[in-house]
């Protein structure tokens, strides 16, 4: 029988461990963030894969009751992220007034140093350069960094879908209306029926004015998997800059941008990574960096030699923050990648398929396999999108969000769902479809 104890020390060691030690804050090393190779992580084949997944659900602290199925609006934080969030703060906040300014201490704030240490990670997390990651407070900045970063001039056209978050999107419309830029937005069949659709919407669009194509990894409301790495090798032929938006991907599906070939790429890790509220990054492939100027200016706004960090220069900000980011990236690194897309991307098939027995049931979302995520969006007949959110709240403790109507409730599922938590949602559904027929 696996104990809890004996659960960490083979999977979570490092990550879980290191932050819960309160010692692990207040014996911070010589230069705050300096990475002390605690988490040598024991790979954990030799745990039953349903023990494995009821065992982590503990370490998340939403009431075990309660089925929290949205993510896509935010993630929970597990309890060593959080932990190392609070332990450092309370560490700040206390020991300030030992803050000497000499190379050799701690540093208490961010804002004025490159970070190397979370930029490191976040960029093995994605596959790319530690100089072509800057860190931002969340995708809408990264987008906007690159909107108002890019010299495009009147009559310069921006490609994108009508499918997009305004966190995705308003930077380049702002853009337009400052700069005299044409944005098209591509209207996307709901849903798609395959990927050579999305394809054809940005190859069939571009014209010779044609300078950037703004594309949604999975969009936010019908979460819409793009085709991204066909249509950034696309545009690179061509000769235009993609910026990609991956706020509801990194911790969901598995990203390495060089593969993808995107020039740009922004997201949020407190959705899909579970870290701390308030992180993000945004990645610019370095061969593509000196086209893009900074939107914010302090110290090193001009210095061309720092990579990316010029793109983040942000002046004071909570380093308490980037310590739980750095361990929301432990966290998912110790399980895997490709080992929490299989998990979610299962249990969402075993929702979809749930669904299509349910008589009244419509899958919104896109049902062909290369265009699904593990992010659902359905609706039922007889109920309205958000009452059909509230009932499933009321009845069975069930959240998930609504999307408006007719498209109905978007459902995403994560590494803290049981798969008894979908079939408590698919029996509350079946149950509330028989009442309205
Ligand atoms: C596709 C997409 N892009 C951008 C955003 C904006 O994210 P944030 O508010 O974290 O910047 C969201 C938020 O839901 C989103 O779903």
């Amino acid at each position: 029988m696996l104990t809890r104890r004996t659960f960490f020390s083979k999977v979570l060691a490092g990550a879980a461990a290191a932050a819960l030690a309160p010692a692990d804050a207040l014996a911070m090393p010589g230069r705050a963030g300096t990475w002390t190779g605690r988490a040598s992580l024991v790979p954990f084949g030799d745990v039953p894969e349903d023990e494995f997944w009821k065992e982590l659900r503990k370490e998340f602290p939403i009431p075990t009751e309660e089925a929290f199925f949205n993510t896509g609006t935010l993630g929970v934080s597990p309890r060593p992220v959080l932990d190392a969030v609070i332990q450092h703060m309370r560490w700040v906040e206390e020991s300030v007034a030992h803050w000497d300014y000499k190379p050799t201490q701690a540093e208490w704030m961010t804002g004025y140093q490159e970070e190397v240490w979370v930029r490191e990670k976040l960029a093995t997390l994605v596959g790319a350069k530690t100089e072509e990651i800057a860190l931002t407070q969340n995708a809408t900045f990264g987008m906007n960094f690159v909107a108002n970063g890019l010299a495009l001039h009147p009559g310069d056209e921006v490609l994108m879908t009508n499918q997009e978050h305004p966190g995705g999107s308003m930077g380049w419309q702002l853009k337009s209306k400052r700069y005299g830029i044409y944005v098209k937005q591509l209207p996307v069949p709901i849903p798609p029926e395959d990927p050579q659709q999305l394809i054809d919407l940005y190859v069939n669009a571009t014209t010779p004015q044609t300078r950037v194509w703004a594309i949604p990894h999975v969009t936010s409301q019908l979460a819409i998997t793009f085709p991204v790495k066909e249509l950034c090798h696309l545009a690179r032929d061509r000769g235009i800059f993609t910026a990609v938006d991956g706020a509801q991907v990194v911790g969901h599906l598995k990203v390495d941008v060089k593969k993808i070939g995107c020039d740009a790429y922004f997201s949020s890790p407190h959705k899909w990574l579970l870290a701390p509220k308030g992180t993000g990054f945004l990645y610019v492939r370095s061969d593509r960096l000196e086209e893009v100027w900074t939107t914010l200016a302090s110290t090193e706004w001009d210095n061309h030699r720092v990579g990316a960090y010029r793109l983040m220069q942000y002046g004071t900000g909570n380093f308490s923050v980037l310590k739980g980011l750095e361990k929301a990236i432990d966290f998912h690194m110790a399980i895997g990648s490709e080992r929490i897309e299989r998990r979610i991307r299962g249990l969402a098939d075993r929702l979809r398929s749930g669904l299509r027995e349910i008589p009244g049931a419509t899958i919104r979302s896109p049902t062909h396999p290369a265009l699904t995520c593990a992010t659902t969006v359905y609706a039922l007949d007889g109920w309205r999108a958000e009452a059909l959110m509230d009932a499933l709240w009321e009845r069975a403790k069930v959240r998930v969000r609504s999307m408006g109507d007719p498209w109905g409730v978007r459902h995403c599922c994560h590494i803290y769902n049981l798969e008894e938590e979908v079939d408590r949602t698919l029996e509350t559904l079946r149950a509330m479809g028989a009442e309205r027929r």
